[in-house]
């Protein structure tokens, strides 16, 4: 619209309201709008009022063009006089439809003088039409308005009609006035900019109307989905102001248009008749009742038109359940509104990512509804739809609360039938829903033949409703529907078929897209249409992943041409039509994948130039029945084949002869429910289209399952009908296979659950043959067994089945919190049967989940089985249809919140350590390991080979599926389960996995170089060898891990510092790296250790800002001198020498490198940050999805912290924080304007917006002058102390002062680093010495209390720590004789804290205020802390930091040598004041036994039962004694000249561990190499490490440099002053 070319003359359309022909339609409008107000509306100003969105986008035009041609019409006098155009701009969304800004809008207007001769315009949505017209409505009492809507939901409805209004904080809308605009300017060329979600939103309204109006634009809007989003993003554009006239206008701008047009035309109608609403107009209101409380409570989170879009779900639902709506019409009315991508349901995963723990409890909801103004008195009204563009009242109708509590209740009671209070009806036929499998044939049989064919009884589910609108695509046939629905009236177009005009998209429907494969080929080549068209087959994403390939090949092998458009053997395809089409004559099909691509050759067959001889290949042919299925229908429509022998069949050329009626029978799993019903209550059913001929299993359900139970059953042909015994008297079923109907397994448990006593006195029901149910929605057995118990009856597996103890009715218990149904319709179903006998009914949750096959099966319970419910809401968050699945064996309760103990699943390919990692895990988790392979070999009690190579592959992947299954059901918790590397191979796993993960489980994929894997696996003879190319498998897979895993950790070999050996394998000195980062991962994912900066520490993190983190490496410990975490700035980052381009982004695999080789130096938590262009990083703007897929990266990847940037989508954002686990955000924001002011209204709204997304608010500003700085911290002072952290800084040199007074995580730079990440950082050393001179960091005084300690280490440690960090404290000693010396020191103000050593470790206790813990268990003090609280009163703390250095030092030792300690033994020698801090650390390493030895026996004796009995110490009267478990872990506190003799005896730990290494830890200090260091090292250097007591001291002095200064210690900087002085 920039352009500087004088509009064309517009091709305009017009709709009146109120008898004014004042709605005007187009494109491009601007200069036709401008003309026609300065000529039919003159006044003296023009006011636009518009927001911040638009403003930019397009006032620049509509002011110059104002201008041009207000000069052009004043110069040749069609106007008296040039007016003046003023225009104001208020900020976007709801918030600003108040008082306040419509005050503002008014002050305005005052203040540029306008009078009553002003005309002011509303450019924008919904918000600026509805409060700029109710300015206009008051201003000087009522002035000119015009609206000039550019959002689709002002366009098709909040301009028209005149309703204006404001929100208060009591809700919405409340104040307001009727003003009717004088012009309505909808101009659709301002829906080019207009984002894709308000598009939808607008498009609710719109579907809205068609669906209460006028059933055949409901159609339109049906079919043109496609091409009205293409018009709205205006795709096929290109002309300069397309569409503004006829000539340029586009077929879907046309399309659009009409769809506007049509909703506008209805509303205009509506307020023509009923201005002020007195009945007809409430009719606009369908979806709204309840739209409108679900926004009270979901706004601004949902959208109006998204709260409305499930809001007339809800009320066609009601009307459905009141019997005056079919499920045809609220399925059609659901598919319709889910193409536009709009919301159906409250639990659609989109609206639960968007409201995240907002809740819509059903009192609340009709809470609200009650004070809705379109009420009735408190009566609810709600407009009743009849069908599709019908009404049963030509306004809302009353609807009483139970029908609405009932539809919007997540759960349902079902009443026992002898508590109803309906009257009984003892013999009902019903209709259940039909055959899937069967509707879809009947289609394409239907469609391609000759004649006119009702179909009766199709399945109307997502999958039909597809192939449906694809055959009608193919042309040919024609579809319509009669009665309301129920029958499907179809032309058959005798196989005459042409290439459609648009893609045939199919979803995710399977069955579809293997049958109309074969039907597009039979399309005929057109010599009218241009040569090389061809059909499309596409689908959703999913869909393009299944395999089609092998019907594709025989299709190909016979003449068809058919092209893979992206990935071979999947869709999309591109079908070409050919002269010969389909050839036919002798076809092989392999059938041992799908029997849907047999049927689907079958159907076609007759169509095929020569008659077909089909031959089945490829083994055994999976699931016969489909194919006699198939056969059997092509019978009906008069087509017979021919089984020549088991797999071959014979079809003739021919053309199908369509029977007049053909009625779908029912799906014979859904009919046996109602059959249930009757069995179990006593009562008679019919289900009127299913019976004997049927080929599907589950019809044998009456005849082998209740017949034997004791009930009377009839079966015709077609018909079923059932009679059961009195209620009570069912008998039981000893054994009975239900291997061919095993989807009725469940409905048959049930009523085996109330099963009588036999005549043999037998109540046990034993059903097999359903092993397969395991993997069905979820593992249907166990859950079975487990609802069942819930009411006392009593089950439990069998390894194919499940075994049910019949119980008394009576003794049945009523659930308080109800049957879970883990999603799985069956369930719900089948307990809804069991409900009716329970005493006091039974809830079933998740009520939903019968939509998969039957939407209607509440209201059909209800109105039609005469079963009472009641609608029953459950706490938020309480029950969640996933998390049941994996909460089977489960023992939740025992949990304690906090604990994060939900099993870990390592996947990914075979050798690349998922054993060895898990083994690890588990040491470390302390939890049980499970390796699946193994597991399954043991209950396959073979090995998988064998299991192959008898059963074949099918059979075994079959069984681990199974395994799998079982697996994730029974570990949940407390496991660690490491997967085969094929497990991702198969959908049934995927989905496990999936589930797995979507309620919270955590799947991580282990990744290592494919080439390492290789040649790890080349070296490993131990397996067989592998089929295929191992790169091929791992591209193939690579994806499907990813995919199925939360997390991932890769144990890349990356170079670190000096490069070692390498071996063709992995070096072992870097593998020890990768088990180190491996730990703090797990520990990480588990919530054991996350590894943060704790809350409220005064903390500093450094940004590094290197493109490549490699040449930093060298100084990586200096830089990091008092840091608490570093920041990785991804934007920063660079895999290539010069990368200048601005739209550089780095690639994941080097950012996956970068990130390692970090990980792999330095435990310290990262900051994971992509900083935008925007925000003054390098990361281009425009690329916001692969920023947030390396964010998503980061969580994957266990990083501590994310920085998200809250300027993103916030769609984007939401959906990253749901899967953040223990990662915490940092929501930032940078003012790089540096206009924002730290008392501005603008910071508020950054920091609610960051405090809404984040677990740290980041706020950068920028500092003009040293007073940002006080506006700043008077800003973070005024937040409550309760408040989330806060990094609040203002860049530039002035703002170095926030710098330093910023108190959490401030970003700090280091000398070392190349360029500071951001103007005026500053570093650690400089913030300290500021707060100094500040007056805010005062000097202390530490002392060493003891005597002797002239040769103490500690001022050495200490002092240099402070120094390295620019503290300004000091370190002395304090030598004296009698302890009260030190009275005068502890008391002076600045003394900051005290080592004390001999002899007044205890001495020191009366001093004290506090004394921590493991100072009070060891019974000694090393350091006293002199803690201040903010009023900086002090209290002195006494504490013991030995134990510390000697659990460290251990660990350290350890963990370098990577081997484990777990279950160790361990011993201390020597029984003075230090031996207690020993055995205090080992004992919380874990090491037991502890054994104890000392010269003098007694001492060890006494010091031992002073110690409780679960440290397991065992006091050995001498060291050369044998030991039953000798120790892994030896800690010496005698004195050096001691005379101890040490026998080798003692160290045979070595000996028998053949790759473990042992610890010796020296604490004598004053020479180096003891005597016990001396018999270690005789054992040679890889047996025993040696910790030197200097080193112990150097642990536990960083220990308390940390606990007296809060700071981290430079630990390298002190270990080399200490080895000078050591030395020197
Ligand atoms: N008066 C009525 O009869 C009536 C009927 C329905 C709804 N409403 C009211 O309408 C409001 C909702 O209207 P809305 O959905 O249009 O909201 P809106 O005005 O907030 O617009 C939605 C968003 O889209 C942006 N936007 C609008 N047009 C754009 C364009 N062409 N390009 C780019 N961005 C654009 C806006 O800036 C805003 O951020 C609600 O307050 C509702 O109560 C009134
Ligand atoms: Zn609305």
């Amino acid at each position: 619209m920039s352009s500087s070319n004088p509009y064309p003359e517009p091709d305009v359309l017009k709709v009146s309201v109120l008898d004014k022909d004042s709605i005007i339609f187009g494109f491009h409008l601007t200069d036709y709008m401008i003309r026609d107000i300065l000529t039919n509306i003159p006044s003296l100003s023009y006011a636009i009022i518009t927001d911040k969105n638009i403003a930019p986008l397009y006032m620049q035009t509509i002011t110059s063009r104002f201008d041009i041609i207000s000069d052009e019409l004043f110069s040749n006098k069609s106007i008296p006089t040039k007016p003046r155009l003023i225009t104001y701009v208020i900020p976007p969304g709801e918030q600003s439809k108040s008082r306040v800004v419509k005050a503002q809008i008014e002050d305005y207007l005052l203040s540029q003088c306008c009078t009553r001769d002003t005309c002011i315009m509303a450019l924008g949505g919904g918000v600026i039409g509805d409060l700029v017209g109710y300015v206009a409505a008051t201003f000087m009492r009522g002035v000119s308005f015009v609206q000039i809507p550019t959002s689709l939901l002002a366009m098709a409805d909040s301009s028209v009609g005149g309703k204006t209004a404001i929100d208060t904080p009591h809700g919405k809308n409340l104040i307001g006035a009727f003003w009717q605009p004088k012009r309505v300017f909808i101009d659709l060329a301002y829906l080019d900019t207009l984002p894709k979600r308000q598009f939808a939103n607008g498009m609710a309204e719109i579907i809205k109307t068609a669906a209460f109006w006028d059933e055949k634009f409901f159609v339109m809007l049906e079919n043109g989905e496609q091409e009205i989003q293409n018009a709205a993003t205006n795709k096929d554009g290109g002309v300069e102001y397309q569409g503004c006239n006829l000539s340029t206008r586009t077929s879907s701008q046309s399309l659009l248009l009409s769809v506007l047009y049509e909703a506008v035309k209805v509303k205009a109608y509506v307020v023509t008749h009923d201005e002020r609403e007195s009945g007809l107009r409430g009719i606009l209101n369908f979806g709204h009742t309840i739209g409108h409380a679900i926004e009270a409570i979901l706004s601004p989170e949902l959208l109006h038109g998204e709260c409305v879009s499930i809001g007339m779900i809800k009320e066609v639902e009601i009307a459905r359940n009141l019997g005056y709506l079919n499920q045809v019409a609220v399925g059609r009315l659901y598919r319709c509104l889910q193409s536009y991508g709009l919301p159906v349901s409250l639990d659609d995963k989109k609206v639960k990512d968007l409201v995240g723990s907002k809740h819509c409890a059903v009192d609340k909801l009709l809470d609200i509804m009650k004070v809705d103004k379109k009420n009735q008195g408190d009566k609810k009204k709600v407009v009743i739809l009849t069908g599709i563009g019908k009404t049963l009242e030509k306004k809302a109708t009353i609807v009483s609360d139970e029908v609405i509590r009932l539809v919007l209740s997540p759960a349902m009671k079902v009443k026992p039938v002898h508590e109803s209070s309906f009257p009984s009806v003892r013999d009902i036929t019903l209709v259940t829903p039909g055959s899937k499998s069967i509707s879809n044939r009947a289609l394409v049989l239907a469609a391609l033949g000759a004649g006119v064919c009702r179909l009766k009884g199709l399945l109307h589910s997502d999958d039909t409703q597809v192939m449906l609108n694809a055959l009608q695509k193919l042309g040919g046939a024609k579809f319509e529907w009669e009665d309301d629905g129920e029958t499907l009236v179809v032309t058959g177009g005798g196989g005459i078929l042409q290439v459609p005009n648009t893609e045939l998209y199919l979803g995710n429907a399977g069955t579809a897209s293997r049958f109309l494969a074969s039907v597009c080929t039979l399309v005929q080549p057109s010599k009218l249409t241009e040569q090389n068209k061809h059909t499309v087959l596409t689908g959703n994403d999913r869909m393009k992943q299944r395999p089609i390939g092998p019907l594709v090949n025989t299709l190909r092998e016979n003449g068809c041409d058919i092209k893979y458009i992206e990935n071979e053997g999947c869709l999309p395809l591109a079908i070409t039509p050919s002269s010969i089409g389909f050839r036919g004559g002798h076809v092989s099909l392999s059938a041992s994948l799908s029997s849907q691509y047999v049927s689907s050759i079958l159907m076609c067959a007759p169509y095929a130039n020569e008659p077909v001889t089909l031959q089945l290949t490829g083994g055994q042919v999976i699931s016969q029945q489909y194919i006699d299925m198939t056969i059997a229908m092509m019978k009906s429509f008069g087509i017979e084949t021919e089984r020549l022998n088991d797999n071959v069949y014979k079809i003739p050329k021919s053309c199908y002869r369509n029977p007049e009626v053909y009625v779908v029978e029912s799906d014979a799993s859904s009919a046996t429910y109602p059959l249930a019903i009757a069995a179990i209550t006593g009562t008679k059913c019919t289900i009127s289209n299913i019976g004997t001929s049927s080929l599907q299993g589950d019809a044998a359900f009456a005849v082998k399952v209740l017949k034997p139970m004791g009930c009377n059953v009839v079966q015709t042909d077609t018909s079923t009908t059932v009679e059961g015994p009195p209620i009570g008297s069912l008998s039981p079923i000893p054994t009975i296979n239900m291997e061919s109907m095993t989807d009725a397994f469940l409905t048959a448990s049930v009523l085996a659950a109330v099963a009588k006593r036999d005549s043999n006195n037998e109540r046990v029901t034993r059903i097999t043959g359903i092993a397969n149910q395991r993997v069905k929605e979820c593992n249907r057995i166990a859950a079975m067994v487990q609802e069942l118990s819930k009411f006392g009856v009593q089950a439990s597996e069998l390894p194919d089945g499940i075994e049910i103890h019949g119980a008394d009715i009576s003794a049945l218990k009523s659930l308080a919190d109800g049957v879970n149904c883990y999603d799985d319709h069956r369930i719900a179903m089948s307990f809804s049967v069991l409900a009716c006998v329970i005493p006091g009914g039974a809830v079933i949750n998740e009520k939903k989940c019968v939509e998969k096959t039957w939407p209607q099966w509440w209201d059909t319970l209800e109105r039609k089985l005469n079963i009472e419910l009641q609608g029953v809401d459950i706490e938020a968050g309480n029950k969640n249809s996933l998390t049941a699945l994996f909460e089977i064996g489960r023992k939740r309760k025992n949990t304690t919140p906090g604990k994060h103990n939900t099993t870990i699943v390592l996947i990914g390919m075979r050798g690349a350590g998922k054993t060895t990692l898990g083994k690890l895990a588990s040491n470390v988790l302390k939890r049980k390991f499970i390796d699946a392979d193994v597991y399954l070999e043991q209950s396959l009690n073979t090995t998988i080979d064998d299991y192959v190579s008898t059963n074949g592959w099918d059979a075994f992947r079959t069984k681990e599926s199974e395994h799998l299954s079982t697996l994730l059901s029974q570990y949940p918790t407390d496991y660690i389960i490491a997967c085969g590397g094929g497990v991702v191979e198969r959908e049934v796993n995927r989905i496990l996995l999936k589930k797995f993960i979507d309620e919270g489980g955590k799947v991580v994929h282990i990744v290592r170089d494919i080439e390492e894997v290789i040649n790890y696996l080349n070296e490993d003879n131990s397996r067989p060898a592998w089929g295929e190319d191992i790169r091929n498998v791992w591209n193939r897979r690579k994806i499907l891990y990813e995919e199925n895993s939360n997390y991932e950790f890769n144990c890349m070999n990356i170079t670190i510092s000096n490069d070692l050996v390498t071996s063709n394998v992995i070096d072992l000195e870097k593998w020890k790296r990768v088990e180190a980062d491996f730990i703090r991962f797990i520990k990480f994912l588990a919530g054991e250790d996350t590894n943060q900066v704790t809350d409220g520490k005064r903390s500093f993190f450094l940004s590094l800002t290197y493109p490549d983190l490699t040449v930093a490496l060298e100084h990586f410990t200096t830089i990091m001198h008092g840091i608490d975490a570093v920041e990785l700035r991804v934007d920063l980052l660079s895999d290539q020498s010069s990368s200048n381009s601005s739209s550089y982004h780095p690639p994941v695999d080097y950012v996956a490198q970068q990130l390692y080789l970090l990980r792999r130096h330095t435990h310290l938590p990262i900051i994971f940050t992509v900083r935008s262009q925007s925000q003054g990083g390098k990361f281009p703007d425009n690329k916001e999805k692969e920023m947030f897929d390396l964010l998503h990266y980061a969580l994957k990847w266990g990083c501590e912290y994310v920085d998200v940037e809250i300027g993103t989508s916030r769609d984007l954002v939401t959906k990253l924080i749901r899967s953040k686990g223990h990662t915490k955000i940092i929501a930032s924001w940078h003012d790089i304007s540096g206009r924002m002011k730290w008392n501005g209204d603008e910071v508020k709204e950054v920091y609610k917006t960051a405090n809404d997304c984040g677990d740290i608010i980041k706020i950068i500003g920028v500092a003009n002058e040293l007073n940002d700085n006080f506006a700043l911290y008077e800003f973070v002072a005024s937040l409550p102390s309760d408040s989330k952290p806060i990094i609040a800084i203002n860049m530039k040199a002035n703002g170095q002062l926030s710098r330093i007074l910023n108190n959490t995580l401030t970003p700090v730079t280091h000398p070392l680093l190349p360029v500071a990440a951001a103007p005026g950082q500053v570093s650690v050393h400089e913030i300290h010495s500021a707060r100094h001179l500040l007056g805010i960091l005062p000097k202390r005084n530490y002392y060493l209390f003891g005597t002797p300690i002239k040769y103490s280490m500690s001022p050495t440690i200490h002092n240099t720590g402070f120094a390295v960090l620019g503290l300004p404290h000091q370190y002395h000693l304090f030598e004296t004789d009698n302890i009260v010396g030190i009275e005068p020191i502890i008391e002076s103000e600045d003394f900051g804290g005290a080592s004390v050593t001999i002899p007044y470790k205890i001495g020191v206790l009366k001093y004290l205020d506090e004394v921590s813990e493991s100072a009070r268990q060891i019974g000694a003090v090393n350091t006293v802390i002199a803690v201040r609280d903010k009023d900086n009163k002090r209290r002195l703390v006494g504490d013991n930091t030995d134990w510390l250095g000697i659990m460290y030092s251990i660990e350290r030792a350890l963990g370098d040598s990577n081997s484990s300690y777990q279950e160790s033994a361990g011993l201390v020698i020597g029984a003075g004041g230090t031996s207690r801090a020993a055995l205090y650390a080992l004992h919380q390493l874990g090491i037991s036994p502890i054994y104890l030895f000392n010269r003098t026996l007694a001492n060890a004796q006494s010091l031992a039962a002073s110690f409780p009995s679960d440290y397991g110490i065992t006091v050995i009267p001498s060291l050369s004694e044998p030991l039953s478990s000798p120790p892994q872990i030896i800690v010496s506190t005698i004195p050096a000249t001691a005379d101890v003799e040490i026998p080798k005896e003692i160290l045979k730990f070595t000996e028998i561990t053949k790759n473990k290494m042992g610890v010796i830890v020296e604490m004598a200090y004053k020479s180096r190499k003891t005597k016990l260091l001396q018999v270690a090292e005789s054992f040679g250097n890889d047996r025993w490490i040696g910790v030197e007591g200097v080193q112990v001291i150097v642990e536990q002095g960083v220990w308390q440099f940390e606990k007296w200064t809060g700071c981290r210690a430079p630990r390298n900087a002190i270990e080399q002053k200490v080895a000078e002085k050591y030395t020197a």
